[in-house]
C-alpha cells in the first residue's frame, strides 16, 4: 500500500523518485550515487559521524573507481545525514544496506538489520515507505523482517528482497549494467513500485518470492565459490601431473556450458562476500537439517589454498625464520580497498608465525589499523622488495603486474617470485632471472610460444 507513488518529486528538482539507503558503504553509497545518477533524489543516512561528515566535505570514504566523480556529478540530488527522520520525511522507497557480517558460527549476524526494525519503529515509518534489502541476508529474513514489521504496527510498510550483485572494483558498471534485477516481493505492488525505479536500466527484472530472491543471492556467491575452489584444484593436480592450469582453464572456458569466467586459479578466494555467504548458505542448510557437503569442500579448499603458499616459499628457501618476504598486493582483490577476508592477511599471518620477516606494498591499502603490527608496509614495491628473500603477487594490481621486474629482481637478496593469482608471464620471469612459480603453472608447462 503506498500514498505516494515511486516517482514522486521533491520542490519540482527533480524527476525522480524519492528513495533513502540506510548504511552509506561499499553497497549503500554505490546504490544511492547511482539512483541518483538516474535522476532520483537520494538520501543516505548511516550511524557512523566521521562517515557521514566525510561525505558531506564530498570526501569519499572507500576506493572505488569512479564513484567519486559520479557522486560529485550528481551532487544536487545527493544527501548524507546522521537522521533517520530526515531520511524518513525525505524519501519513499527506503534500501538497507547495512553489514550482515558472519557470527563465530558462520551465520549472518543480523543485529544491524534488526537495529534498523528498532529505528523504523521509533521514527515512524508509515504507509508511504517501501523497505527493500539490499543487505544478503539467509533465506527466511524476509518473512521474519514481514512478521516483524507487522508486530511493530508497521503493518503498512511494504517490503521487497533486492539482493546486490556488484562486484567491488567495478561496482557502478555492475550496478548500472546488471546482469539481472532480482525483485522478491510479498505484494505485486509493491514489487511494481521497486521495479519501476530500476526501469531506466532497461536490464531483465526476475519478480520472484523473498525467499527465492534471497535464495537466489546465496546460490550465485556459492556457485562462484566453487567454481575458483574447483579450479584451485585443477592447479594443484596440474602441478602434480605436469599440467599448466592456465591452459586447461582456457580450454575448458571455451565450452559454452563452462565459460571462463571465475576459472583463475590462484590463492584462493577471500573478501566481504564469498567466505561469509558460502559459510552462511551452509549454516542454513544445516540449521534446516541438510548437510551441504559441498560447500564444505570449497570452504575447506579455500583455506589450504592461501597456505600452500607457505610450502612453496619453504621448497625455495628452507626454513623462513628470519627471511625477508615481500606481499605485493593487500586488498582482497584489485580495484578496491577492501582487507575483509583477504588473502594477504592469513598469508601474512602464517609468515609471521613461521618466524619471517614481512614488508608489503599495496597501491591503495595504505593503513593495516591493528592488524597484523609486526608487518612493515611500504610506500612502493620497490621498497618492499628491496633485499627480500622472496616476493610474492596476491593481488593482481595492474600497477604490480606491470613492475619493471626484470630490474627489481637484482634489488632481491634472492630472486625468488611466486604468482599467487597467475597474472604474471612465467616465461619473461623465468627469463629475468627469478625462481618463479605461478599456481598450477609449473615452468616446464609453460607453453611453447
Ligand atoms: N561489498 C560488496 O561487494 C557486496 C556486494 C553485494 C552485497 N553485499 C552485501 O551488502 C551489505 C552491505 O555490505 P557493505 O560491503 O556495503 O558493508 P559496509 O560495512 O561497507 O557498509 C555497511 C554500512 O552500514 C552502516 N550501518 C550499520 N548499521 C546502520 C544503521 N542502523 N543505520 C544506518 N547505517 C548503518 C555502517 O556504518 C556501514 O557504513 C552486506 O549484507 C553485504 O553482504 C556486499
Amino acid at each position: 500500500m503506498s500514498d505516494a507513488p515511486a516517482g514522486a518529486s521533491e520542490g519540482g528538482e527533480s524527476s525522480g523518485g524519492r528513495v533513502g539507503v540506510i548504511g552509506a558503504g561499499y553497497v549503500g553509497l554505490v546504490t544511492g550515487v547511482c539512483l541518483a545518477s538516474l535522476g532520483n533524489r537520494v538520501v543516505l543516512r548511516d550511524i557512523d559521524t566521521s562517515k557521514v561528515e566525510a561525505l558531506n566535505r564530498g570526501d569519499v570514504p572507500i576506493y572505488e573507481p569512479g564513484l567519486e566523480a559520479l557522486m560529485a556529478e550528481h551532487r544536487d540530488r545527493l544527501e548524507y545525514t546522521l537522521s533517520l527522520d530526515r531520511m524518513l520525511e525525505r524519501s519513499d522507497i527506503l534500501f538497507v544496506a547495512v553489514d550482515t557480517p558472519p557470527t563465530y558460527s558462520g551465520d549472518a549476524d543480523l543485529s544491524r538489520v534488526m537495529r534498523v526494525l528498532d529505528e523504523l519503529e521509533a521514527s515512524g515509518a508509515d504507509a508511504r515507505h517501501l523497505l527493500v534489502m539490499k543487505s544478503t541476508v539467509p533465506v527466511g529474513t524476509g518473512e521474519r523482517v514481514r512478521a516483524e514489521l507487522d508486530a511493530r504496527g508497521l503493518g503498512r510498510v511494504g517490503y521487497c528482497s533486492n539482493p546486490e550483485f556488484l562486484k567491488e572494483g567495478a561496482a557502478i558498471a555492475d550496478f548500472l549494467n546488471p546482469d539481472r534485477v532480482v525483485v522478491g516481493d510479498f505484494s505485486a505492488e509493491d514489487g511494481d513500485r521497486l521495479a519501476a525505479l530500476y526501469a531506466p536500466l532497461g536490464a531483465p527484472v526476475m519478480r520472484t518470492s523473498v525467499p527465492s530472491a534471497e535464495m537466489v543471492k546465496y546460490a550465485s556467491n556459492a556457485f562462484l565459490a566453487t567454481k575458483i575452489s574447483f579450479i584451485n584444484e585443477i592447479a594443484n593436480v596440474c602441478e602434480e601431473v605436469g599440467a599448466d592450469v592456465a591452459v586447461v582453464a582456457e580450454g575448458m572456458g571455451l565450452d559454452k556450458r563452462i565459460g571462463p569466467a571465475f576459472l583463475h586459479a590462484g590463492v584462493g578466494f577471500g573478501g566481504s562476500c564469498f567466505p561469509k555467504d558460502v559459510a552462511a548458505l551452509k549454516q542454513l542448510a544445516g540449521n534446516s537439517g541438510y548437510h551441504f557437503q559441498l560447500l564444505t569442500s570449497v570452504i575447506e579448499v579455500n583455506e589450504l589454498q592461501k597456505r600452500r603458499v607457505i610450502n612453496k616459499l619453504k621448497k625455495h628457501l628452507g626454513s623462513l625464520e628470519g627471511r625477508r618476504v615481500a606481499l605485493l598486493g593487500l586488498a582482497f582483490k584489485p580495484g578496491t580497498d577492501d582487507m575483509r577476508e583477504a588473502s594477504s592477511l592469513v598469508l601474512a599471518g602464517r609468515l609471521l608465525a613461521e618466524g619471517s620477516d614481512v614488508t608489503a606494498y599495496d597501491p591503495v591499502v595504505a593503513d593495516l589499523g591493528d592488524r597484523l603490527a609486526a608487518v612493515r608496509l611500504c610506500a612502493s614495491a620497490s621498497g618492499a622488495l628491496e633485499g627480500a628473500d622472496a616476493a610474492v603477487l596476491v593481488t593482481e594490481w595492474p600497477s604490480i603486474v606491470g613492475l619493471d621486474w626484470r630490474a627489481l629482481r637484482g634489488t632481491m637478496a634472492t630472486p625468488v617470485l611466486i604468482d599467487g593469482r597467475n597474472a604474471l608471464d612465467p616465461r619473461s620471469m623465468l627469463e629475468a632471472g627469478f625462481v618463479f612459480e605461478g599456481i598450477g603453472r609449473l615452468p616446464d608447462s609453460v607453453r611453447p610460444t
